[in-house]
This record gives C-alpha cells, structure tokens and sequence, in this order.
C-alpha cells in the first residue's frame, strides 16, 4: 500500500537524475523500456543530488529517496529549484508564494508585459498590486520567502539562456504568454502580436531546455479552448484518444488510440496555444524533453492562504473586457451595478477552477515529474458550468451581499458555437492524488468579500467603461445591442442547451485525505 501518490516514481523521474553513457535519445520512441545506451548495456544516471552514490542504475523510488520528502501534496523533492515565467502575473505570483511558502527555491521572470496591456486598455487591476520590488520584500517579510527576479523578455533567448544557467531549474512552468482571447482579435498588430509572443517565447525556450536543463520539467499553460467544443459531443480526452478509439469510414475500422484530437481554436490567442501544444509535443519526441501541457480552464478567484496573508502580497485582478474572465468580471459587475453580460444565448458550456484549486494542481504536477520524453496532456478543470448559471450563481450570492443584480443577454461580439454539449475527461490530476476543495459559491462570495471593501469600489469606478466588450471577432469596435434583462429568478438552467460532462474519478488513487487534516 502505497502512503503517497508519487511514491512509485523512480529516478527516471526525478530531475536530479542525470543520465549518463552514451545514449541514443533518438532511438526510443515514447517508452522507457526500450531506452538502453547505444552498446547495449544498461542504462545508468548520477544523482546530482547524491554524488556519493556514483553510477547506478535509476531504479530507487521515490518512497526509498531521503531527497522527496513526504507532505500532504505527495513527496516534494527536497528545496526544488523551480522558474516561474510570467511571475509577475495572476498566477504566476500566486504560484510563487505557494512554492515559496512550501519551501521551493523560487526564480522568476517577467517583463511587465501584463501591466502594459491593462494600461493600453485604459484599466489597472482593480485590486492594487506593488512593483516586483516591493512584492519581493513583502513576501520576505510576510512569509520569509526570497525569491529570485529577473526582469527579462522570453524573447530575448540570450538572457533567458544566462538565468537558466544560473538558476538551473528542475522544473519551469511557463504562464509568460498573452493570455487573452479578445486582445488577438483586435486588429493585425494585436494578432501577430500575441501570436510571435507565445508561440516564438515557447518555440525559443524548448530550444534552451535541450541545451540547458534536458532534465527539468516544463509545465506549459495551454487552454481548454484548444479543443473548442465539438458539435458531435465527443469527449475531451487528455490531448490524445483512448485505447480502445476506433475511426470507422467507407466499411473500415482503424483504431484512434494514442492519436492526438483533433484541436478547434476559437480565436487567434487560442490558435497560438495550439501551435505551442505541436512545438512541446516535438520537442519531447525530439530530445526527450519532458512535458505536462496544461488544458487550462477558465481560473476564478482571489484567495490562497499566502495571498490573504497581507495586502502587499495580493495578485493582480482585472475586469476589463480584454483581460477580466468571465467570473472575475461577473462579481465586479454585480458589485457596480452593471446586468452580467451573457453573450447570445449564454449556454455556452466552459471548464472552470478557482484558484487556489489550480494552485493545488500545480503542486501536484510539480511533485510527480514525467519520464525523459513523457509529454502528457493534462485537463485541469474542477467543473463544467453554463455562462447562465455561472450569472445566476453570482447574481444570488452578491444578493447575500446586499447586491441587486441583474442578468442581461447581449449581442454576441465573438464566433463561436452558444448552445453545444461539452463533455471533459480530466483523469491525470486526480491520479496525482487532486481532488477540487473550492465550490464555485465559496469562492465568489470570498471574492465579493474582498472586491466590495471600499478602496476596490473605488478603483472599480475608475474602471467602469473598460468592462463591456467591444472588440468583435468580426473586427467592429461598438458596443453590443442588448437583447433582454432579466432577474435571476427567471434564469432557468435546466431549460435548453446540454449539461456539461466531466469524468473526473476522484477516489482513484487518491490517498492523504485533507479532510484528516481539518478535523
Ligand atoms: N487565468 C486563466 O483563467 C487562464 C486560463 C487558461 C490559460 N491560462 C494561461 O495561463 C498563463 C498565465 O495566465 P495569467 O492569467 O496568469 O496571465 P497574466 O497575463 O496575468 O500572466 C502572464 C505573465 O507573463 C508575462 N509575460 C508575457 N509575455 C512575456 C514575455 N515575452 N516575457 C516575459 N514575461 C512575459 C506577463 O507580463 C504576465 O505577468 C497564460 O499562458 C494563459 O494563457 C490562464
């Protein structure tokens, strides 16, 4: 009986592991029972962790490594260095403070990319963030992390090559991309903007992981809008088809399995995550990089314990209609009295994950490195709502509030299907012992919590106009014809449109149980 989720995984995962001899990479597939060195002889590695131990082969587990110490996330490997690109950002900040606050060494980089864009709108994050100097300090002070900056453009292959040198990450997680939809719909500039931003920083950065840090891990923050939603209902699998997938035409059967699925972007930022997904997949098959690629859902939310720890160490919260998703933005409505605007006819059907379950997600990844090679898909979601019920949901919580909150449907700015069924497997995090701890209603109402104190408001005022969308798929600029308001009463859920499916198997192999903890 296993105690943790990672307690089988052997050096072959462990990014300490350094492989020795002389190995013919390319000769391995994806399978590492048929990685022997080119004479034939087994395969051995040095732990750079564990000089004393010499050549051996990479067969000690995890449970038997005095360097993976156990937590309630799994075994963490012992002061892990990781690299956050993107750390100054929503979540590239939160995630830090989380590491840090479990004792990670914590590098980051960032260009202030972020807080440009917000400007170039005319908005600000509505809850105030400090320069990265003083985020710095305040983590220092509030939590006794350091953490390591550097203020560099991904582009820019020479400095980041000089930072990976000196930091020599085990595992990076890549969130440095132009996270919006709408931004890329702009107009030309804006497209290939976003689209030279995130799929050359990514392309650039796996041509530096192979020279650099083979071994390191590479978490890269992909988009459950890579898949779209396909009309025919068939399910997301994680990246690639099942097994068992058959394609039957003309007579003919031919099994789909291993397979990546087909992939339906839904606006030019999303069809940057899709060329990135290809460039990751290569790279793995190339140099056996190693790879999670995250099908992200949309992230709601403002807490994690580190960020409640101090307003110095909030991250950043946008609203605008470039940058606010679509929960975030609903509560900052609810609370300045705008109707929640649901695009036509609002069953649209998305995955969605608070923040500090997305967090927790994270850890998980992190604590349970792939093998040289691995690339796997992961859908990290902890729900599937309709837009209407995501509104209703806020609408009847800000009421708690003492908000008054109407529902509006508006004309909708963007292509793409409103009434689909979506149906997500999302099976690799539970398997590393995840399971969702944040209802959707508990962390809007810690959301209404914090966005209704008063100096908020008042920023939220400032930022009033930003909110309504006017960037259309079409390339209009103006404002959307409203079709009806509505109180949330007369928001009926059940009727029309598909329920969302997610096969999510949460007593697999999970074994520390949270709830032991909070007794
Ligand atoms: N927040 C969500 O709901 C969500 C959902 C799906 C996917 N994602 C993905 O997760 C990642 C992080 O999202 P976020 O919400 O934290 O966005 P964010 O914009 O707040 O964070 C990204 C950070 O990366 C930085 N950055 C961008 N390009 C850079 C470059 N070339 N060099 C250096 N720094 C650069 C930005 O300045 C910013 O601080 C993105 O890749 C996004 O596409 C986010």
């Amino acid at each position: 009986m296993n105690t943790y989720h990672n307690d089988r995984l052997t050096c072959w995962n462990c990014p300490s592991a350094i492989l020795r001899g002389n190995v013919d990479f390319r000769a391995c597939g994806q399978s590492m029972r048929r990685f022997t060195s080119m004479e034939g002889g087994d395969v051995v590695i040095e732990c750079e962790r564990r000089p004393e131990l010499g050549h051996f082969e990479p067969t000690i587990n995890f449970s038997e490594c005095p360097q993976w110490k156990p937590t309630k996330y799994g075994r963490l490997l012992d002061n892990m260095r990781v690299l956050i690109l993107g750390i100054d950002g929503y979540l590239g900040w939160t995630l830090a403070l989380k590491l840090g606050a479990l004792g990670f060494e914590v590098s980051g980089v960032d260009n202030f990319l972020r807080r440009r864009m917000v400007r170039e709108k005319g908005s600000m994050s509505v809850v105030p963030i400090a320069s990265m100097e003083e985020r710095i300090k305040a983590a220092k002070k509030y939590l006794d992390i350091d953490i390591n900056f550097r203020k560099i453009d991904v582009l820019n292959r020479d400095k980041l090559a000089d930072f990976l040198k000196e930091v020599k990450p085990e595992v990076i997680v890549h969130y440095a991309e132009v996270p919006s939809a709408p931004y890329s719909m702009v107009d030309a500039d804006h497209a290939i903007f976003v689209q030279k931003n995130n799929v050359l920083g990514t392309l650039g950065l796996l041509f530096l992981m192979r020279d650099i840090v083979p071994e390191a891990t590479l978490i890269k923050l992909g988009t459950m809008g890579e898949y779209g939603a396909p009309l025919t209902g068939r399910p997301l699998f994680e990246g690639f088809f099942p097994a068992d997938a058959v394609l039957l035409w003309n007579g003919r059967e031919w099994s789909l399995g291993g397979e990546m699925t087909p992939r339906d972007p839904v606006s030019f930022y999303h069809v940057s995550k899709v060329q990135d997904t290809f460039n990751v997949y290569e790279a793995c098959k190339y140099w056996w990089l190693r790879s999670y690629d995250v099908m992200q859902g949309v992230i709601y939310g403002v807490h994690t314990d580190e960020l409640a720890t101090d307003d110095k160490l909030r991250t950043r919260f946008d609203v605008d209609e470039w940058f606010g998703t679509v929960v975030n933005r609903f509560v900052a409505q609810a609370i300045l009295g705008i109707p929640l605007t649901l695009y036509g006819e609002g069953e649209q059907i998305r995955g969605f994950i608070a923040l500090e379950d997305a967090m927790e997600c994270m850890v998980r990844l992190i604590s349970s490195p792939p093998e040289p090679g691995q690339y796997t898909v992961v859908n990290q979601v902890s729900g599937l709502y309709k837009l209407k019920t995501i509104a209703k949901t806020v609408a009847e919580v800000g009421a708690e509030f003492g908000f008054d909150v109407k529902i509006q449907r508006i004309e909708n700015p963007r292509v793409e299907s409103e009434v689909h069924p979506l149906e997500v497997v999302a099976e690799n995090l539970p398997e590393r012992g995840f399971r969702p701890r944040v209802s959707l209603e508990r962390e809007i109402r810690r959301m209404f919590d914090l966005l209704s104190r008063k100096h908020i408001v008042r920023r939220l005022e400032k930022v009033k106009d930003t909110i309504i969308p006017r960037t259309w798929w079409s390339g209009d600029k103006r404002d959307p014809k409203v079709l009806g308001v509505y109180s949330p009463d007369e928001v009926r859920e059940e009727e029309g449109g598909f329920r969302g499916i997610l096969h999510m198997p949460l007593d697999s192999v999970f074994v520390y149980r949270w709830e032991d903890e909070e007794k």
